[in-house]
């Protein structure tokens, strides 16, 4: 995820692309850059002015007072392929020097499409998937910059929102957008471009919405849309009241509910090209032998573990070697038996967490070969594991990690598809599951539909003092999920059982005022939660149950139907109600839900 910006106008457009920077670093700020074009006697000239950290640098930027000119494009940037480095920051030129770009998204196919430019004697400096994209607009110019747009997407796989400038027409800024989001803002001899409303709602409230694959050519004073065929497109202006605060979270209240709806598009980038239906998953661990492992350990803190205990199951099944989720904490000071027929997987959003290092230095010293999932390019995890896989979740704000969840979770069982084809166990069930994987990003759009009955549920129950999750298998490693967020930043006290547990201790502890939450997703096991949930009934507690099974009892207060899907990968349905549980309860209380007390975001000390 990163922000991208583009003005057009007469003012001169480096402190517009500035502040609209400023407002859009919470979607990225590993690096930042502006392109601008400036006036040449009679012509222009690009001018780029660009480099590593966040927004605040390239505003010192001296260089940046030389640029007079009124047309722009300006990025900050969240690190998905490449390092966070000068030469990785966006605009991105082509060999030519005459096209800057800035671009939103992952190019899935930029392998192919690198080795395509590289054939035809470009040259790439970057390691950027960006990189490909001015280069091709070059490739297919023949004088008309929207035909070379057109052809250029019909040859991008993945997401994108693109602006591109150029002194061969530069009274325009050329906009197209696909699965990234990307508005155009209207002002009077002005107009204005951005990722969200937010960075230019400064200077306006009227704005132009592209739908999908769609391109725009923005002129000061007019703005023409086109499919990707170049056939025109009229559309509406659609005007946007939001006040200062609500537009920094792209008129989300919170960071943490922003970050909740996020998700969809959050996986769909972390499965990205990795998984398909019609080739082997390859996720560079080629020189991995996986046969020589009798063990594997998932390794993590908090949230991130939970994601290795919804991941266990995968790997067990597809697998076949004998799975452990451990603490770091604990797996630090316990003495493992570890060593180099161990594969350690290690997850973590932040790449910081200390206890997390911790225990990856102990597996490296014990010979044992290191995988990590992680969120944030660059961080220290990814520099001391063997291999590093990246979610593409975009920057977590909020404390409470949700979409961080999922991408873990997404990401662990395309992991588990990587080393089951490695070892030979390619099946008809193995299929079926990356068909289910692929169709998580749709079904996790209509789970966030049942916000509405789960806040009608949260404001019935949010001054209860004690609320347990149970279920089974998978659905109570989502148990542990939900309660985790709901004690972190509704402060009520929780508690996850396993749905069998109940009766040999905790059931002591239901009574009237008592909230219980079932996870009911596997059809061999939903019986036997429910009859542990009409158990918590007889004894007086309120009952919600998340299920994708059919389920009629009119004892059970709430019943939150949510799409089936392999259970295996049901936490990753499942924990969406959850989340707007812990949401809608913390709200109810008056709570800061993204900085609850106490806790930090990133966790780097023991
Ligand atoms: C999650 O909501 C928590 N804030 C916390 O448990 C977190 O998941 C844990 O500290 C691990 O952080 P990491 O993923 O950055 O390593």
């Amino acid at each position: 995820m990163c922000g991208i910006v583009g003005y057009i106008g007469n003012k001169k457009a480096v402190p517009v692309l500035i502040n609209g920077l400023l407002s859009l670093e919470y979607r990225g700020y590993d690096s930042a850059g502006v392109a601008v074009l400036n006036p040449n006697n009679s012509d222009y000239i690009l001018k780029v002015v660009k480099d590593k950290g966040r927004v605040k640098i390239l505003q010192d930027n001296s260089e940046l007072e030389t640029i007079t000119g009124n047309v722009g494009i300006a990025h900050t940037r969240w690190a998905t392929h490449g390092m966070p480095s000068k030469v990785n920051s966006h605009p991105h030129l082509d060999n030519s020097g005459k096209f800057a770009v800035v671009h939103n998204g992952i190019i899935e196919n930029y392998v192919d499409l690198r080795k395509k430019l590289l054939d035809n004697g470009y040259t790439l400096y970057s390691d950027t998937d960006t990189e490909v994209i001015p280069n091709l607009i070059h490739m297919n110019y023949n004088g008309d910059i929207l035909e070379a747009v057109s052809k250029t997407m019909k040859e991008l796989k993945g997401s994108y929102a693109i602006e591109v400038i150029s002194p061969l027409f530069a009274d325009k800024i050329i906009v197209a957008k696909k699965d990234s989001p990307l508005v155009v803002g209207i002002g009077e001899d002005e107009n204005f471009i951005a990722s969200d409303i937010p960075a230019v709602l400064a200077h306006t409230n009227n704005f132009y919405f592209l739908d999908e694959q769609e391109i725009a050519v923005v002129e000061k004073n007019l703005v023409k849309f086109y499919d990707i065929n170049l056939n025109e497109v009229t559309k509406d202006i659609k005007n946007i009241e939001w006040d200062a605060e609500s537009s920094e979270k792209n008129g989300y209240e919170d960071y943490m509910l922003k970050e909740i709806y996020e998700q969809p598009q959050a996986i769909r980038e972390t499965i990205g090209s990795r998984l398909s239906l019609d080739k082997k998953v390859s996720l560079g661990l080629e020189n991995v032998d996986f046969k020589a492992f009798n063990k594997i350990y998932i390794v993590a803190c908090g949230t991130a573990m939970h994601a290795g205990i919804a991941s266990k199951y995968a790997f067990e099944k597809f697998c076949k070697i004998p799975t452990e989720v451990d603490m770091a904490s604990e797996f630090r000071y316990r003495n493992p038996l570890i060593d180099e027929h161990t594969l350690c997987i290690f997850i973590s959003q932040s790449g910081e967490t200390a206890d997390t290092i911790a225990a990856l230095r102990l597996a490296k010293e014990a010979g044992s070969t290191t995988i990590s999932i992680v969120n944030v390019i660059g961080s220290s995890i990814t520099r001391l594991s063997d291999y590093t896989l990246y979610t593409h979740a975009g920057p977590e704000i909020a404390v409470a990690s949700t979409k961080a969840y999922t991408c873990q979770v997404t990401l662990l069982n395309i992991l588990v598809i990587n080393i089951a084809e490695s070892l030979g166990y390619e099946s008809k069930e193995l299929n079926s599951f990356k068909s289910s994987l692929l169709e998580l990003p749709d079904k996790v759009k209509q789970t966030l539909e049942t916000n509405k009955l789960v806040k009608d549920f949260a404001d019935k129950v949010y001054t209860q003092k004690d609320l347990y999750f149970i279920g089974r298998g998978t659905d109570y490693a989502v148990s542990m999920e939900g309660s985790l967020k709901l004690k972190e930043i509704s402060y009520i006290h929780s508690e996850a059982y396993a749905a069998g547990e109940l009766k040999h201790g905790p059931i002591a502890l239901i009574e009237n005022g008592v909230t219980v939450i079932g996870i009911a997703t596997n059809p061999i096991t939903t019986e036997k939660t429910l009859s542990n949930l009409e158990e918590s009934i007889t004894r007086g507690a309120s009952v919600l149950v998340v299920t994708n099974q059919n389920i009629k009892n009119d004892k059970i207060d709430y019943i939150i139907n949510v799409p089936e899907t392999d259970s295996i990968l049901s936490p990753i349905i499942s924990v969406i109600p959850l989340q707007l549980f812990a949401y809608y309860i913390a709200k109810n209380k008056n709570l800061d839900v993204d900085k609850p007390r106490n806790l930090a975001k990133s966790v780097t000390v023991e």
